[in-house]
């Protein structure tokens, strides 16, 4: 669907396609323990968030080089622009890449290399957000954050990903006050799988913007009042949600109350290349499964602007 967008909840490493994986495989000189395109599309099939992280992970290993950052990067937004986006802000994984031997600057420079002049190319403005994997300790963030300062003009904002469970917000406190000390932006993942809890205290210790998911808001009442109230926004991802089994069914999926509710929702892809689709794509099945309005799909599309990150007359501009 070809409404424009802005896409806020986009992991860059999730969108690495089969061919592409495989191409840069040959490239680089590795062998990947798949035999083809379709059987690694086979192993697509998840249980849960760990088992996509699990093969997310392993994929990943065949980014090398800063060419191979900047054509994953350029794939995606020529993909992103043909399905209505205008503006996109995106998460990658510094320590995914730091912990395989990558330099942070072959991946920053690398992705800037296509998000540099995406604007001309491909009509789409950009902004970066480095997410820290929570299953890792928060020191290991700060490194991050840390290694990150020479980079600091090419990144808007810091992030948290990874496994949900068992990994609070509040272990990450320190590093997101010196995030803000810094002048960047905060956002998080927050019951995606986790509880509710951990809404609340992404809000109240992290002080984030957006919640990234927050789908949970929905077992706790006053959560959800609390969300309207303060017009947090929620970056649902409702193909994600339905392959981690996080809703049992597209048509279970509780975007139209949580709409009727009055959250301020939007709808993003998260992982595309693993979840069936990029950002049309969750706008098509939203609007085919769940049955939303035009007027809905419009609200939603809206509401993506007035989440992101641009300034007033860019998101004037990009709308
Ligand atoms: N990293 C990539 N995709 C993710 C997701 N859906 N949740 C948490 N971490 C992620
Ligand atoms: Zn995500």
């Amino acid at each position: 669907m070809s409404l424009p967008k802005a896409e806020l909840h986009l992991h860059i490493e999730g969108t690495l396609e089969p061919e592409l994986a495989f191409e840069l495989a040959t490239r680089n000189g590795l062998t990947l323990p798949y035999a083809n395109t379709e059987e690694l599309r086979e192993a697509y099939r998840f249980e849960d968030l760990q088992s996509f992280l699990n093969l997310y992970y392993e994929l990943m290993a065949v980014l090398r080089t800063e060419r191979d950052c900047e054509d994953l990067a350029n794939e995606y937004l020529e993909r992103a622009a043909a399905q209505g986006v205008r503006h996109a802000e995106i998460f990658f994984d510094p320590q995914a890449h730091t912990s395989r031997g990558l330099e942070l600057g072959t991946v920053v420079e690398g992705l800037w290399r296509a998000l540099g002049d995406s604007e001309s190319r491909h009509g789409v403005s950009t902004r970066l957000i480095m997410c820290f994997l929570r299953d890792e300790s928060a020191e290991s963030a700060l490194a991050t954050l840390e290694a990150a300062k020479p980079y600091l003009d090419r990144i808007t904002g810091v992030g948290l990903d990874s496994a949900e469970v068992g990994h609070p917000p509040a272990k990450f406190r320190e590093v997101y006050e010196t995030a803000a000390a810094l002048g960047l932006r905060r956002v998080a993942h927050a019951g995606e799988e986790g509880p509710p809890e951990y809404i609340t205290e992404a809000l109240d210790v992290l002080g984030v913007e957006r919640v990234d998911h927050g789908l949970r808001c929905v077992e706790d009442p006053e959560l959800v009042e609390r969300l309207v109230r303060e017009r947090v926004p929620l970056t649902l991802c409702p193909l994600s949600n339905v392959r981690l089994r996080t809703v049992d069914t597209l048509a279970d999926h509780p975007l139209p109350a949580m709409l009727d509710a009055g959250l301020m929702c939007t709808v993003h892809s998260d992982d595309p290349a693993y979840f069936g689709g990029y950002a049309g794509d969750n706008f098509d099945a939203v609007r085919g499964t769940l049955g939303l309005s035009e007027e809905r799909l419009r609200e939603l599309a809206r509401n993506s602007f007035l989440a992101s990150f641009l300034e007033d007359d860019e998101e004037l501009r990009a709308r």
